[in-house]
């Protein structure tokens, strides 16, 4: 649609853009230097941010990055996750079919990483996304994983990531058991005036094009509607080309930002 107008080879703030041609925030960076020590270290992890802040981009970065090697990762992103269909997800993505009950799944689970640990030196990492969603009973069995052998070790990596209530319900005092056993802590803030702007560039450079096409003062509108949140850019920016590219402007000024915001976002 506007790829042509714009002159680009590829589209910009789109949800699949490469690991290799994201935006290396600090915050990115530093996100990634945690999970790698809790994945060294089989610590359990907890990723927290407001929605869109990143969460699940900074994991498909930190899943790409790991050494294949050394590590398995299983992911699980479901909102209605029950137990039995954890294990089953877990064990599925370990190319088995899991046992019927869930005691029995669970077992197999745990036979499964001792085989992988002990034959094949890999480290398991489970990361379940969307955890916000999950209830207490389910956050618990996800607990449990780490919980064998008396809790004198861990088996594997565990990384929760959800949205900032996670961490909110962490402070409640039913959750103290697995609030107690949280090794690190990631929380993603949003990003800054300045950081929005690199942001909007690596995009445009992902989509092969040098020159500006968002003015200074277009790029502090599209700041003020997103609050620095990614996908929110990747809106205001996706609405704004589309509209510059139909009316033919080059250069996206501050008002044409005010215009798709208040005639189509808000
Ligand atoms: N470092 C980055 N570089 C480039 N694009 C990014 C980066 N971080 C996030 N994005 C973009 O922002 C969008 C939203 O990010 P993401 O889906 O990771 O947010 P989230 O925090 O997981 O949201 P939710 O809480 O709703 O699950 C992604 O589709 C991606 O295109
Ligand atoms: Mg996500």
């Amino acid at each position: 649609m506007f790829e042509s107008f714009y002159g680009m080879t590829r589209t910009p703030f789109s949800r699949d853009i490469p690991t290799d041609h994201l935006y290396q925030s600090t915050m990115l960076e530093e996100t990634f230097g945690r999970l790698n020590y809790a994945a060294q270290r089989q610590m359990f992890a907890v990723v927290t941010g407001d929605c869109g802040t990143g969460k699940t981009t900074a994991i498909r970065y930190f899943k790409e990055c790991l050494d294949e090697a050394k590590f398995t990762v299983m992911y699980l992103a479901d909102s209605k996750l029950t137990p039995r269909h954890f294990y089953k997800g877990l064990l599925e993505q370990l190319g088995c079919e899991a046992k019927f009950y869930r005691g029995d799944a669970k077992r197999q689970l745990h036979k499964e990483i001792e085989l992988m640990q002990g034959i094949h030196h890999l480290q398991p990492v489970v990361i379940v996304d969307e955890a916000h969603l999950l209830d207490r009973e389910m956050l618990e069995e996800v607990r449990f994983l780490l919980n064998t052998k008396m809790d004198a070790r861990s088996p594997m990596s565990l990384i929760l990531v959800g949205q900032s209530e996670l961490w909110e319900r962490f402070q409640l005092q039913t959750y103290a058991a697995i609030r107690q056993r949280i090794d690190i802590q990631c929380k993603l803030p949003h990003m800054d005036r300045a950081q929005m702007g690199e942001y909007v560039k690596k995009h445009l450079t992902y989509a092969g094009v040098e020159q500006d096409i968002f003015s200074d003062n277009a790029v502090d509108e599209i700041f003020r509607y997103s609050s620095g949140t990614a996908r929110l850019v990747n809106k205001v920016c996706t609405h704004s080309l589309i509209y510059g590219s139909q009316n033919k402007r080059r250069i996206i000024d501050d008002h044409m930002v005010k215009f798709v915001v208040q005639g189509e976002l808000s």
